[in-house]
């Protein structure tokens, strides 16, 4: 990959673990725990993509207690459950590798680095000073800063009109197989973080990279 000049994360289920919330309440959840917490995970991007199809905006914490709620209901886990699995959801710890990634790409000094997610500024800044990247991210982008979704188009605009660069010197990781194929459809050099042997979409992009975590991503660079 040549000619990058900022590196851009997306947030939910590629830094962060979005199923740890869940699994930090797996003793009182049971077996059930991680059909719940994929359940509740895909009905808040459904939200997510259905809201900005009808044009109904909502801030992604709203649209993940609603999501929460239903899936509270499908999978019968009882009410009193709701605080604590909130609360851990703002608190979501990064997979176990990210960390030193990204203390590594900082010491180079070569990119822009930023994360671009469908959380509100207040939910990821409070994910990041929790964790302790706080001093990693040049910017964060919300997608409230223009109040629609991924996979729109000016949500990865973004980035390529605060920096003035071009679409292609932007290197985009994603764990989320439609992010990547919003963001490599948009124009980026879109790398796919593959940590579960997953399988591709079929949505006319594929991937011009594929990584298992971000530990392989300084030597693709
Ligand atoms: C985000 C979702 C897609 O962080 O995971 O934008």
């Amino acid at each position: 990959m040549k000619n990058i000049k900022a590196i851009i994360f997306d947030a939910y289920g590629t830094l962060f673990d979005v199923n740890s919330a869940a699994e930090k309440c797996k003793n009182k959840i049971g077996d059930k725990w991680e059909g719940f917490a994929n359940y509740w995970r895909t009905t808040q991007l459904e939200y997510t993509w259905l809201r900005s199809l009808m044009n109904r905006h909502k801030n992604f914490w709203q649209v993940t207690e609603d999501s929460l709620d239903k899936s509270m209901k499908v999978f019968n886990i009882n009410s009193s459950m709701r605080n604590e699995l909130l609360n851990l959801y703002k608190v979501l710890s990064p997979f176990k590798e990210v960390p030193q990634a990204l203390k590594t790409l900082k010491e180079k000094k070569k990119f822009k680095l930023a994360i671009l997610s469908n959380g509100t500024p207040a939910l990821l800044d409070e994910l990041v000073k929790n964790n302790n990247l706080d001093n990693i991210f040049d910017d964060i982008f919300s997608i409230e800063q223009v109040g629609i979704y991924k996979p729109d188009s000016k949500v990865y605009d973004m980035p390529v009109q605060k920096y003035r660069i071009k679409k292609n010197e932007i290197a985009f990781l994603s764990a989320n197989t439609w992010d990547i194929s919003g963001g490599g459809n948009y124009g980026y050099d879109a790398i796919w973080v593959n940590r579960n042997k997953n399988i591709f979409d079929n949505l006319d992009y594929k991937p011009n990279s594929e990584i298992k975590d971000l530990s392989d991503l300084l030597s693709l660079l």
